[in-house]
């Protein structure tokens, strides 16, 4: 029986590490053949490398999705060699938090720079794809921070809640194309995100908080297989998982 993931074409930005690379490691063992993005070249070309090793069909293409024109670059390049795009994960994201006082307005520009305008060009690169095939899938990565917002995340969750109001618009705008839309939001996850947080309060903070609650990055892996898996008339707009022990 179909698992409705093998033979799929699935793009995943910030797949160098933590869910991304989690991701791309599930999808790839379900039969899907997964393009991988990030900066760091060297590490989504080891990780292509081992997933084909596996039997497993990846490519790497090095991409900062702060250019637009590099995001469009590995769109095209997943079309020209895989034939199509069906799932575009748009994962790519930091969370330097800090309180607004500290005006690490740099780290704010590099929030909004990742967090939502990588997003939106990953819209913008995969969509005329899908529009054009009749079908395609998003999946875009918020936060339990994009539901909630506590002293040192106000920028950080302003772009995880702004993930949420546009891909809520996209999935009103695509329905004559038969796209889906999902919209994810973890909980606490071990992964490096932790690494980006340069205030030393707030790292500490964190560091703690994950310490305690973290859960293994497969949990979001299984997420989106279950939201790809679906047949293709169900469309799980939004998913929220947190650790069983994570109160907040
Ligand atoms: N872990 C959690 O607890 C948690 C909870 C809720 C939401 N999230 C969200 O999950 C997503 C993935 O984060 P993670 O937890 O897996 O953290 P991570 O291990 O730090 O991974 C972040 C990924 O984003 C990539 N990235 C960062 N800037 C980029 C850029 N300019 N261009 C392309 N790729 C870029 C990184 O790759 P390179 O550095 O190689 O470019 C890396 O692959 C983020 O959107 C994060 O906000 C995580």
């Amino acid at each position: 029986m179909s698992n409705n993931i093998a033979g799929k074409v699935v793009v995943v930005t910030g797949a160098s590490s933590g869910l991304g690379e989690a991701a791309v490691r599930l999808l790839a063992a379900q039969g899907a053949s997964v393009v991988l993005a990030a900066r760091r070249a060297e590490r989504i070309n080891a990780l292509t490398r081992e997933l084909e090793s596996a039997g497993g069909k990846a490519i790497a293409v090095a991409t900062d999705v702060t250019h637009r024109d590099q995001v469009k670059k590995l769109v095209d390049t997943a079309v020209q060699t895989c034939g199509r795009v069906d799932v575009m994960i748009n994962n790519a994201g930091l969370m330097p938090q800090s309180l607004l006082e500290k005006l690490k307005v740099d780290e704010w520009d590099r929030m909004i720079d990742v967090n939502i305008k990588g997003v939106l060009y990953g819209i913008a690169a995969a969509l005329p794809h899908m529009q054009k095939q009749r079908s395609g899938h998003f999946i875009n990565v918020s936060s339990v921070a994009g539901h909630r917002v506590g002293p040192g995340t106000a920028v950080y969750s302003a772009t995880k809640y702004a993930i949420r109001a546009l891909s809520e618009g996209l999935r009103q705008e695509v329905k004559p194309y038969n796209i889906r839309t999902t919209v994810i939001s973890p909980g606490a996850v071990a992964t490096e995100l932790p690494d980006t947080i340069s205030d030393p309060a707030a790292a500490d903070r964190i560091q703690k908080f994950y310490e305690e609650y973290a859960i293994p990055a497969d949990s979001f892996a299984r997420v989106v297989a279950f939201a790809i898996s679906q047949p293709e008339d169900v469309d799980i707009n939004e998913v929220l998982f947190r650790p069983t022990r994570q109160e907040v």
